[in-house]
């Protein structure tokens, strides 16, 4: 948890946001659920407690069951939470009050949690706007919907809430991903730790690479590091000798000198702030010459994002001076044939990249991709592609000091795209399909991905040293370990 000071201030500029976004004494009431425990199966065998993203950031206590408003017209604030009786002792040990984990983050008046519901349904039966955030969990959807009365499938769509019908905030939602969006000092101190946890990570996901090992050793091993310095992983581990599969979460296989072994993996500080690293090292220490080919490529491609990264730069502009990198160093190889700019525009990258740059990082590995993919990673005129690769890209908005997202090139041969594609003729005038299927349907694929800070001059990677990555380097680290 952060000083009170932060969660107080936020809550000012919140309150600032919202009152002038809408028409004075008729903007309603702001509304905040935290997270319930998540049975695994009975009641008290539970998942493992995360709170809700937005929640922690405004309200900042983590633990399940509480809420909270925020009234737009008065700018009164309040805490619900039920206060621990002996039976929850027993089993929990003593707990501080309620009251005083509302001191604790600047809010001085606290109730318990059924009085969150009579203060909506007060506020409901005033006719007052309930401005409330698209839910992710269903639990959450569910209470919103029986407190609002909005239908749990309208609980996720986000509109305007002057249009009348019910449904997510686009106000309150907007403000507060223009709020998330742009880190504070410290919350780029806890990335940094988080990114550090994500170095030991790899490193030790880079050492246990060893022939005859099998790949959930090395996830469990991984995980391991980041349990013990931190909260756990940020999302499920991708380690896969199959990295053409873009999110393989099998662990099934036995690591075997030859293939490449893509691991896609990041940590939670204990204040819930993510890192997401990608690297790709060769199973045996050393890679062949057909895979360092391509392991350039992507090399190159990372360092370009990295290098173009700065304000006023649109990160969409940068997927696509990648896919144009990309397309030049496949050019090369005769993987591909024709004019690059012809071939950026006909999204032909996307055979080979199918996913987008990037994306932002914060309180969640997707930041607030919960509050709208579109709403978060695309600023108000820029339209969405269809193309495959760049119609997956989740960060196209002009970059600005404060940004943090991923840079994520990478390089896939997918036997399935690859023969659908032929089949269709997609890109038949610029694909040379007779390479790709004489020396490439068993690649796998490469995927080099670093955190990236926006700095008012350019970025900086987060974390304080970058995993190896150029592939002497990482040849070099295997052969020492
Ligand atoms: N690291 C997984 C992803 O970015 O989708
Ligand atoms: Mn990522």
């Amino acid at each position: 948890m952060f000083r009170k000071e932060v969660y107080k201030r936020r809550r000012a500029e919140l309150h600032r946001l919202l009152a002038a976004a809408m028409p004075e004494g008729k903007a309603g009431i702001a509304v905040f659920i935290g997270n319930a425990e998540a049975p695994q199966n009975y009641r008290g065998n539970d998942y493992r407690f995360r709170q809700e993203s937005s929640f922690l950031y405004y309200w900042g206590i983590d633990e399940p069951c509480f809420a909270a408003v925020l009234d737009i017209d008065s700018g009164k604030e309040c805490i619900y939470g039920d206060d621990v009786e002996i039976g929850d002792i027993i089993w929990m040990g003593p707990q501080p009050s309620v009251a005083s984990k509302a001191e604790s983050v600047g809010v001085e008046s606290s109730a318990p949690y059924a009085e969150f519901d009579r203060a909506v349904a007060s506020a409901v039966s005033k006719g007052r706007h309930v401005h409330f955030l698209p839910a992710s969990r269903y639990y959450n959807v569910l209470k919103t919907s029986s407190l609002t009365g909005c239908p749990p499938e309208s609980v996720r769509k986000v509109a305007t809430l002057q249009d009348g019908e019910l449904h997510a905030s686009l106000e309150l939602t907007s403000a507060v991903i223009s709020m998330r969006l742009v880190k504070e000092e410290c919350e780029i101190e806890e990335i940094d730790k988080a990114c550090e946890i994500g170095y030991l990570m790899h490193t030790e996901a880079r050492r246990s690479c060893k022939p005859g090992v099998c790949e959930q050793e090395i996830v469990g091993r991984m995980e391991g590091v980041t349990i013990s310095r931190g909260w756990g992983v940020s999302f499920a581990t991708i380690l896969s000798q199959h990295g053409e599969t873009l999110h393989n979460h099998r662990h099934d296989g036995i690591i075997t000198p030859g293939k490449l072994l893509l691991v896609d993996a990041g940590a939670e500080s204990n204040t819930h702030y993510a890192s997401d690293f990608t690297r790709t090292v060769p199973c045996g220490g050393k890679f062949s010459p057909v895979q360092r080919d391509i392991y350039d490529i992507v090399v190159a491609c990372n360092d370009l994002a990295y290098d173009m990264a700065a304000p006023g730069v649109s990160y969409r502009d940068v997927h696509l001076a990648v896919a144009a990198r990309m397309l030049e160093g496949l050019k090369a190889l005769d993987l591909v044939r024709g004019d690059v700019q012809d071939m950026v525009t006909e999204g032909i990258a996307g055979m080979f990249m199918p996913h987008g740059l990037g994306h932002n990082m914060g309180i969640d590995v997707h930041d607030m991709e919960d509050l709208g993919e579109d709403l978060v990673g695309y600023d108000p005129g820029q339209r969405r592609s269809s193309q495959l690769g760049l119609g997956s890209l989740r960060m196209a908005r002009v970059l600005k000091p404060g940004h943090v997202v991923t840079d994520e090139p990478g390089i896939y041969f997918i036997p399935a795209l690859i023969a659908k594609w032929k089949a269709e003729g997609t890109g038949k005038d610029f694909i040379n399909y007779g390479k790709l299927e004489k020396g490439y349907l068993d690649f796998g694929g490469i995927r080099l991905e670093d955190d990236l800070l926006i700095t008012p001059d350019g970025c900086r990677r987060l974390g304080s040293r970058r995993l190896p990555i150029y592939p002497d380097e990482v040849e070099a680290a295997m052969a020492a370990e």
